[in-house]
């Protein structure tokens, strides 16, 4: 096992930015839960621990609490905000409460030679975001820095290699807060730095080789991100092992099915089943234009199909998945999350009884863009490596009303041409999703000299973390007059383009 740093996740909304800034420096590190107790954390053996801050305040009753032996094992210890305050508290310091909160930037004086602070200046700005302080250092520490409102607003027991910091070095408006860390995770901890991609290709396959053994590996492709590179990873790993089941479940975009056909049943050559399902779906959908109930039927077809297919394979001992770490990270969260309620769109759940899978999570460690570079290090296409992600009813929630041949087709052409366009733009990346929906409703046009009488296309595109709150994308005039110039000349049936401006909340990204 390579060098790791264990984070202790107090619930601060900052826990996974700590995770991002060790991960940029080539240091592997997990978060965990803040009750991981001092045993397991010694068995799996991190060469320093962070205990990240968190929402709550470490004088109320049944606030998150750490177990107090992780501070005797002899491994590197920093608390950060909450985790300093924690510190403070366990080891015999005093915290007091904060008449308020302290919130945004400070400026904090060095106070004297530290291993945390080499070669940064003796002043700084650094972001504050709490309300507790340590009043009185726990014995053997010293005060490592101050600012005027808080006299203790870094910490240190060099000795026992303690630390804590007041502020947050993880977040931007501490410009100097990645070398704070990487004075802890190189200098402290001793981390060597050398986590790469290819060290994680390396130990992920063998891990993988061990474990499936001679067994056979199922795993549904959705096209997506997430499962093309855990196809790619497994193929790598287990070759002929890995069966591929990708629904066609006729409502992808335009030659979606095709592009996933060519990259991995061609060029991968892995073992694919493609379940051209089309009509089936549409059957199943005839006559229904509530959302909720397409959503239930689209994902009950797909079970259907799925299962069928899978039933062919004959013994298959594991369905594998593309979980992420953000996923992992809510699951486990103190407070539950949100994403968690995204990904589960996704879960394949809810399989007959007859299929009973163990599962493999080949990238419940990795974030969304170490995923995009490991699917380039496997070798799958920028076309692949840089989708926008597509929901798993497809245009099925994008065509508003009833769903038939007839209007997918017509959206599929109108929803080509917005991805032409904006393709084309040179912030093509800073968008997280952009598409076109299809209204159930027309209106009155003029072509040559006849009266047009046809449906409305809505172009969406916004920006977005993480799907869970979204901006409208400033998409530049010239692409949104292109976008509807060509829908309109172009696609039969559509004599309206409208654009929207909505961000989310209150409205959502899709539109049902
Ligand atoms: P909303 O529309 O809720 O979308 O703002 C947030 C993100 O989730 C995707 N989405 C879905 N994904 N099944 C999925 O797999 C669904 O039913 C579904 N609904 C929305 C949406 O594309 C966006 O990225």
């Amino acid at each position: 096992m390579h060098d790791w740093i264990a984070i202790l996740d107090f619930g601060s909304q900052y826990s996974q930015l700590i995770a991002r800034r060790l991960r940029e420096r080539q240091v592997y590190c997990e978060l965990m839960r803040f009750d991981t107790t001092a045993e397991t954390l010694r068995a799996r053996g991190p060469k320093g621990i962070i205990l990240s801050g968190g929402p709550a305040s470490v004088l109320e009753a049944g606030s998150p609490d750490c177990d107090p032996a992780l501070f005797d094992l002899g491994v590197p210890v920093l608390g950060i905000c909450y985790g300093m305050q924690l510190t403070g508290k366990k080891l015999g310091g005093i915290v007091r409460k904060g008449e308020s909160r302290e919130y945004g930037m400070a400026s904090v004086d060095i106070a004297g030679a530290a291993a945390l602070f080499r070669s940064l200046p003796e002043q700084m700005p650094v972001w504050m975001s709490h309300g507790d302080q340590v009043e009185a250092l726990p014995p053997g520490f010293r005060i490592l820095a101050k600012t005027h409102t808080c006299p203790i607003a870094a910490m240190a027991d060099e000795s026992r290699r303690i630390y804590g910091l007041q502020f947050h070095p993880e977040v931007v408006h501490t410009p100097h807060g990645g070398e704070i860390l990487e004075h802890f995770i190189f200098d402290v901890c001793g981390c060597a730095g050398d986590w790469k991609m290819s060290t994680f290709i390396e130990e992920s396959t063998r891990s993988i080789r061990q474990r499936v053994g001679g067994g056979q590996v199922l795993l549904g492709l959705s096209g997506g991100v997430d499962s093309s590179v855990v196809a790619a990873l497994l193929h790598k790993a287990i070759g002929p092992q890995l069966h591929c089941v990708f629904v066609d479940n006729g409502l992808l975009r335009y030659k979606e099915a095709e592009q996933v056909e060519d990259c991995f049943g061609r060029a991968f050559g892995i073992d694919l089943r493609i379940a051209r399902s089309g009509p089936l779906f549409l059957e199943k959908l005839a006559g229904i234009a509530d959302p909720e109930r397409k959503r239930k039927v689209i994902g009950r077809t797909f079970i259907d199909v799925f299962a069928d297919e899978a039933r062919k394979i004959g013994p298959v001992k594991f369905l594998a998945q593309g979980t992420l770490y953000p996923d992992v990270i809510e699951s486990v969260h103190p407070r539950g999350g949100p994403s968690a309620t995204i990904k589960s769109h996704h879960n394949v759940g809810g399989l007959p009884p007859d299929l009973k899978f163990e599962l493999i999570e080949p990238l419940r460690e990795l974030f969304k863009d170490e995923v995009r570079t490991l699917g380039r290090e496997l070798g799958l296409p920028d076309t692949i490596v840089d989708r926008q992600p597509f929901p798993g009813p497809g245009l099925g929630v994008r065509i508003l009303g009833e769903v038939t041949a007839e209007r997918v087709a017509i959206l599929q052409q109108a929803d080509l041409r917005v991805q032409e366009e904006v393709r084309q733009i040179q912030a093509y990346r800073e968008i997280w999703q952009s598409f076109a929906v299809l209204l159930p409703v027309q209106t009155v046009g003029v072509m040559g000299d006849e009266r047009t009488y046809e449906n409305v296309v809505a172009v969406r595109a916004v920006s977005s973390m993480d799907g869970m709150t979204a901006d409208w994308f400033r998409l530049p005039y010239e692409t949104l007059d292109s976008i509807a110039r060509r829908i309109i000349n172009e696609v039969r049936g559509v004599n309206r383009v409208v654009f929207d401006i909505s961000s989310k909340p209150p409205s959502t990204i899709e539109w049902e």
